[in-house]
């Protein structure tokens, strides 16, 4: 990990959480030592019917609430989606952008990713924008040039370390409890760094770049310890409150 760059550890809900899962939050809330803040930022990207009740019980306290999506426009006849405008009107503070599942799911191209991560800086937002290869675009020995594609695409001009976070999040690696290897993560992460500062200068040389997948208590350690690896984005683990405390733990302790 970069030592000036302070880690993010950002969880992403996805589909999961209903009312009665802000216990889980609150816990995790109450679990937060005091001085976490001074050594690393937490997020929960929780699904937007939870945002606006996880944000007042945030409150201006260590742990930040994002959103995990949004739409280009600010408002329209767009039935079903959401704006960043919303998002931060509920309490947001950043969204997640160009997720994989989203990418999958919804067929969003590089340039849609661009135009959502535009829409988040204009309603104030940070924007995490996510990029990562599928398995089959690694065995090909083609994983560096389709995440550096993706950055290209996704990245809008005027992304600074305020206003944007990177998450490199392998698609094989989401959910199935694989990750790569540290030396594999520190290759991408290098590249990414490369190409972030060979177009963005300084700003890309202090952006937060995260890694993401399958990251557990277990791993966190490890991951963290990877050079240009600045926080971790967490999926199955944020859910869990000592789980998600356990990432935190590991990152405080950098
Ligand atoms: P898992 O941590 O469940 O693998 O999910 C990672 C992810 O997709 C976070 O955005």
């Amino acid at each position: 990990m970069s030592a000036r760059i302070k880690p993010l550890v950002a969880g992403n809900w996805k589909m999961n959480g209903l009312k009665s899962n802000q216990a889980e939050f609150y816990k995790m809330i109450a679990g937060i030592p005091d001085d976490l803040a001074e050594s690393v930022d937490a997020m929960i990207c929780a699904p937007a019917t939870l945002i606006a009740a996880l944000a007042d019980k945030a409150g201006k306290g260590a742990m930040a609430v994002g959103g995990q999506d949004c739409h280009a426009e600010a408002s329209g006849a767009h039935t079903g989606d959401i704006s960043a405008e919303m998002l931060a009107d509920a309490g947001a503070s950043a969204v997640i952008v160009g997720h994989s599942e989203r990418r999958a799911d919804h067929g969003e191209t590089d340039s849609d990713v661009r135009a959502k991560a535009q829409a988040a800086w204009r309603a104030g937002l940070v924007a995490i924008i996510c990029v990562g290869e599928t398995e089959t675009q690694r065995k090909a020995g083609d994983a560096v040039s389709v995440v550096e594609r993706q950055l290209e695409g996704s990245v809008p001009d005027g992304a600074t370390a305020e206003n944007t976070v990177i998450a490199y999040e392998p698609v094989w690696a989401i959910g199935t409890g694989l990750t790569p290897t540290a030396g594999d993560v520190a290759d991408m992460h290098k590249a990414m760094r490369q190409a972030l500062v060979g177009r963005l200068a300084d700003a890309g040389g202090s952006m937060r770049l995260l890694y993401g997948g399958s990251v557990k208590p277990a791993n966190a350690g490890e991951l963290m310890a990877v050079s240009n690896v600045d926080g971790a984005l967490v999926g199955g683990a944020s859910l869990k409150a000592d789980d998600f405390l356990g990432i935190l733990d590991a990152y405080s302790r950098s």
